[in-house]
């Protein structure tokens, strides 16, 4: 970045006005047949001296008259306090400066300049740009300057709207020659956002040095204070006068963020106070995750629970033909039941212990989302969840719109949820849910007597309004959903009455298992299933299984690949949920279960898969709910099995995370397999051939995890690579896909691709 100020002053050579002049040289500013001189102006005449002999400026004075003439660029990097003496000073020299002179500063204050600046030159002027570089050290001087201060830190210029763009973009291009990054915002916000981020943490350091100082004449206890006080303390040891001004000059603020603090500090005195380890372990555990994540960002690191931040770079999956599928192997735990787990653990009395839990990402924000619900949760450690319920009523509003990624699941339930709570809430969700439709729910919850709002044509994001009384009601659902089930399920513990909902065909009964197993009654006759509101949730354990929908990868893998022998290890077999099961035996699978047994109120069992030659079916119409999550996997299987499959009935695919009938339509011609689509299914033909069922080439998973991991399996069949686009959805119901995958025998590689570069991750991982 070429800076192209002939001349820049810095009045108050510190720490600040040093480190930029520093960056400035580093950057070329003012060396050999570069134009630019960078001079000070300071009171100490040693400083400016010291400046000259470090090579940070070229001349100064402790005069300001002289300096200023010529000069493009003023800086004024005095205390907040001592601007106005300044800017009265430099008002009368402007006349000798440059015509097109820009003035900055680098207070840390933002609305006490801007009227220090009216008065000192009766109004603020167009040439004045505000700014406040988000950098510092408790050190102060030109000695301690650092030509990397600003490196990768923030600097907020706060213009108005009478200030020249031009200068705007000087003094945005002068940061930018020092690495920062440059952002602007109005000059109230700049004041209120660093009263909480900077000027609340140093009066706290500044206070906590102080008190323990004073209990200890002959600062003795200092001897045996330790880290967490160093870390704690580091910036009391800032310039004194400095902070000084800025309490004088940031005061209403201050003093707003102080408030907000002594409230958080008395509701801990009060838990300490009465051993209340629940409302402690909340705060903490909290603060610790949004520390992870202010670290992470820091780091620019990803952390897999904070999820506001997308991935960076798009992932893509290459997979090579041949392999096999070979081994036995345990797929992480089921979605559906991880969700709800979360769920009614948080509002259950007592502490919920979960085994199994899945650290996807959909999980993972359902579990932040209680978090900030003011819900103690410890984990996930390796799969152990331990939630402290707060009981029916004891959420807490979330300090903000709560975000459930990519989680159609999520958005439904907590919709429900949420209905029967006593404050407002918003749903958010990533750019694929925001497209999902949401009238489903909103719809019968409106009739129970929930307000919310949707955006346009019922998509998120969802408000609901908090303290309306709920009705139950009796509703026949037009579609099989068992998110909308359980959805109404859930309003309906918080409802008069019964809440009833009658499902077109079976839909997967989780949430009635789980309830049931809470101690809150849920009957079932036929095709409806009811409740009645007002009971209460007993906290127990939970036991999830491995989930039939990843498992389901795996079985198509072993399905339609010669030489496959694979065991699938403690998989649910929920009734509701093993359409894939009963198809691909229809399709002539050679699968058996082992060891069926129930556990948490589940059915579990082995999956034993070997290869035989598969043949086209009419899926059955009443397996299409059964199997709703596997459809992406059995088209493969169709894929590769003689003659033709034919799927009708089973339009909702064409609103999960992605239209998932046009998604494998689209890569299946690509491979060259033949189909045909119509609006609620599609036919799918294979040629049975004992070599490569067809061809490779580039597919789009449209960020859908599902449609991704179905293409991945496929190549095992194939007679080309298969390249799939956008795959780092796979995170959300899977992690660990790729790792399981290489360990059974498919060859796969990760590539992300970043605007300027292709990054190999994790390498090949081959056969074993
Ligand atoms: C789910 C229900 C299904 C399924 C989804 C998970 C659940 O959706 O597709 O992945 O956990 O309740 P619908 O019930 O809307 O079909």
């Amino acid at each position: 970045m070429k800076v192209t100020e002939p001349r820049l002053l810095i009045v108050g050579l510190g720490l600040i006005g040093g480190s930029l002049a520093a960056a400035l040289r580093e950057a070329g500013f003012g060396r050999e047949g570069a134009r630019g001189e960078i001079v000070a102006c300071d009171p100490d005449a040693e400083e400016i001296a010291r400046g000259v002999a470090m090579g940070l400026i070229d001349s100064g004075d402790t005069r300001l008259g002289p300096m200023v003439k010529d000069a493009s660029m003023i800086l004024l990097a005095v205390p907040v306090l001592a601007m106005e003496g300044v800017m009265r000073e430099l008002a009368e020299y402007l006349d000798k400066a440059a015509a097109d002179v820009v003035i900055t500063d680098v207070g840390s204050t933002k609305a006490a300049i801007r009227q220090a600046a009216e008065r000192a030159f009766g109004g603020l002027p167009s040439n004045l740009v505000l700014g406040h570089p988000i950098a510092g050290s408790e050190k102060s001087g030109v000695a301690a300057s650092n030509p990397r201060l600003y490196q990768n830190h923030k600097v907020i210029l706060t213009p108005a709207e009478t200030t020249r763009p031009d200068a705007v973009a000087r003094v945005r291009r002068l940061w930018e020659a020092c690495g920062a990054e440059v952002l602007e915002m109005a000059v109230e916000r700049h004041d209120q956002v660093l009263a909480r981020t900077s000027h609340l943490p140093h009066l706290l350091a500044f206070s906590l040095v102080d008190s323990l100082a004073r209990q200890d004449e002959r600062l003795e206890i200092f001897r045996y204070a330790a880290g967490g006080f160093r870390d704690f303390t580091r910036i009391a040891g800032s310039d004194p006068v400095m902070w000084r001004d800025i309490f004088v000059a940031n005061r209403e603020a201050v003093l707003a963020s102080l408030d907000d603090f002594e409230a958080g500090l008395a509701r801990l005195r009060q838990a300490v106070e009465s051993s209340d380890s629940d409302a402690m372990l909340a705060t903490f555990d909290r603060a610790s995750h949004a520390r992870h994540y202010f670290e992470s960002l820091l780091n620019k690191t990803s952390y897999q629970a904070e999820y506001h931040m997308q991935p960076q770079g798009k992932l893509t999956y290459r997979v090579s033909p041949g392999g096999n599928a070979q081994g036995r192997l345990r797929v992480p735990g089921d979605k559906s039941i991880s969700h709800r787990s979360i769920m009614l653990g948080a509002l259950a009395e007592g502490v919920t212990e979960v085994k199994g839990f899945l650290e996807g990402e959909d999980s993972l924000a359902t579990l932040q989302a209680f978090r900030e619900m003011g819900v103690a949760i410890e984990g996930p450690h390796q799969g152990r969840v331990t939630i402290h319920g707060v009981g029916m009523h004891g959420l807490k509003a979330p300090a903000g719109p709560l975000y459930v990624g990519n989680s159609g699941t999520a958005m439904r339930l907590f919709s429900g949820l949420l209905a029967g709570q006593a404050f407002d809430s918003e749903l958010t969700g990533d750019d694929s849910l925001t497209k999902r439709p949401m009238n489903r729910v909103a719809d019968p919850l409106r009739l129970m007597g929930a307000r919310i709002e949707t955006a346009e044509g019922g998509r998120p994001p969802l408000k609901i309004s908090g303290g309306t009384k709920l009705e139950g009601i009796e509703y026949a659902m037009p579609m099989a959903s068992a998110q909308v089930k359980s959805c109404l399920l859930l309003a309906g513990l918080y409802a008069e009455g019964e809440t009833r909902v009658r499902e077109p065909a079976p839909t997967r009964d989780h949430t009635e298992r789980m309830l049931n197993g809470f101690g809150y009654p849920v009957l079932r006759q036929g095709d409806t299933c009811w409740l009645e509101g007002g009971n209460k949730l007993v906290a127990g354990p939970i036991d999830v299984p491995s989930d039939i929908s990843s498992a389901t990868f795996f079985l198509v893998a072993a399905a339609i690949t010669p030489g496959s022998d694979l065991l699938l290890e403690h998989v649910g077999i929920n009734p509701t949920r093993i359409g894939v099961i009963n198809i691909l035996k229809l399709m002539g699978a050679d699968l058996t279960l082992e060891n069926s047994r129930e556990v948490g109120g589940e059915p579990v069992a082995e999956i034993r898969i070997r290869y035989a030659p598969l043949k086209g079916i009419d899926i059955p119409v009443e397996q299409v709910p059964l199997a709703i999550d596997e459809f992406p996997a059995l088209f493969i299987a169709a894929a590769n099995a003689a003659g033709r499959t034919r799927l009708r009935g089973a339009e909702e695919l064409r609103v999960k995370e992605s239209d998932r009938i046009q998604a494998m339509a689209d890569g299946l011609a690509v491979l060259g397999v033949e189909h045909s689509v119509v609006k609620d299914g599609i036919d799918i033909v294979g040629n049975g051939a004992s070599g490569p069922s067809y061809g490779g080439g580039r597919v789009d998973s449209l960020g859908d995890h599902r449609i991704a991991m179905a293409f991945a399996i496929a190549a095992l069949r194939a007679s080309e690579d298969i390249v799939i686009d956008d795959c780092a959805n796979v995170a959300t119901s899977f992690p660990d896909f790729i790792t399981l995958a290489g360990r059974i025998g498919l060859n796969v590689t990760e590539e992300r691709v970043t605007e300027e570069r292709t990054t190999e991750k994790a390498g090949e991982v081959g056969h074993e």
